[in-house]
């Protein structure tokens, strides 16, 4: 039997193969990876970290999920039985500017999947949602509350989380866990995988850790009259080998999902933009330069998640601190400056 996982060279990918091989195969016999990928945001170079941590090799694929030939291809020559997707673009203010490629690739790739796992009768599924879906309703967030999105980006994850419930519905054999991210930080303990973003980074902490080593200059705060703590944005980190034992979790207890279900990835916690500046200036000992910018567009002052729902069903929560989210990323950043 074999697992396939999309965009399994990305960030989250990445962690959830290193978990899978360790965890897994200590609790099970273990199951083949088959990674495909892109490679559109990432390199094959984390197949060689992989490999340097769990010592054991995967079977990967370069392919994009939105072409059917080569998808139908991959069910055709392995013995899939379940599928973590990860692939699709991930940045909100790209979004704005492509929403067709973020529709097709997101959307459109996703249909295509399905399609591909249907006729090949696996369905089982693990996907990528986002914290993006609750609009703005008001944290901590639980999966009950009414959805909404604000962009492109955030659409996409919301129309395949409706695709995905409305697929459920039509056949009862669909097992689906739709995990919905908070905000994943941090890398492996190894230093030798973590966050890896092309250009200039639309997320706080890979910003914050160029800055540490030296690749930018000077932080930009988006706004520091929120009503929170200090007056800057408050999200819910999560350390991303806490996320990828979370998928490890869904899908162990695939089987007793019946349908669909979305599921908060989260801590339950809220920090601040200038807690995770000074802490991170505590731990790299570097300097962080910042300043007080105007607020982004579209932000909210405060997002944290309700985690009891993935404890109840999957008996899973997150277990790594800040501190420990924080020292895996400046140990990543500072043993690979410019990345992979
Ligand atoms: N921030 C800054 N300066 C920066 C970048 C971010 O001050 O250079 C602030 C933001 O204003 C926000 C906080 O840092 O208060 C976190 O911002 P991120 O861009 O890191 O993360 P977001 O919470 O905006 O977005 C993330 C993911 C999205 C996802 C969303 C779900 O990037 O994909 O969480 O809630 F949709």
């Amino acid at each position: 039997m074999s697992l396939l996982i999309t965009g399994g060279t990305g960030y989250i990918g990445s962690h959830t193969v290193v978990e899978l091989q360790t965890l897994v195969s200590e609790q099970t016999p273990s199951q083949d990876i088959i990674i495909v990928d892109d490679l559109s945001n990432s390199s094959t170079v984390v197949l060689d970290r992989v490999k340097q941590i769990t010592n054991k090799t995967v079977t990967f694929i370069k392919a994009d999920v939105c072409d059917y030939n080569a998808i139908n291809a991959i069910f055709d020559q392995y013995d899939i039985d379940a599928v973590i997707h990860f692939a699709g673009h991930k940045a909100v203010g790209e979004s704005n500017e492509k929403p067709l490629s973020y529709y097709h690739n997101n959307v459109s790739g996703t249909v295509t999947l399905l399609q591909v796992m249907a006729e090949h009768n696996v369905k089982k599924l693990v996907f990528s949602s986002s914290a993006t879906v609750y609009g703005d309703n008001v944290s901590p967030l639980n999966e009950s509350m009414p959805t909404s999105a604000t962009n492109p980006y955030g659409q996409t994850k919301l129309m395949v989380e409706h695709i995905l419930f409305d697929l459920a519905k039509s056949d009862s054999e669909w097992s689906i866990a739709c995990l919905r991210y908070f905000n994943p930080i941090g890398a492996h303990s190894s230093g030798l995988i973590g966050e890896n973003p092309n250009g200039i980074p639309n997320n706080l902490l890979p910003y914050v850790a160029q800055v540490a080593v030296g690749r930018l200059a000077q932080l930009q705060v988006f706004g520091d009259d929120y009503d929170t703590v200090d007056g800057t944005g408050v999200r819910d980190y999560i350390h991303v080998v806490d996320l990828a034992q979370g998928h490890v979790k869904a899908l162990q207890n695939l089987d007793k999902i019946s349908g669909c279900k979305a599921i908060n990835l989260g801590t339950g916690n809220g920090t601040s933009v200038l807690e995770i500046v000074n802490t991170f200036k505590e731990i790299s000992g570097q300097d962080i330069p910042y300043k007080i910018a105007p607020r982004r567009a579209g932000d909210l002052a405060t997002v944290y998640a309700n985690a009891d729902l993935a404890n109840e069903l999957l008996g899973w929560q997150a277990t790594r601190n800040l501190y420990t989210m924080i020292e895996d990323t400046w140990r990543w950043q500072s043993e690979n400056p410019q990345g992979f």
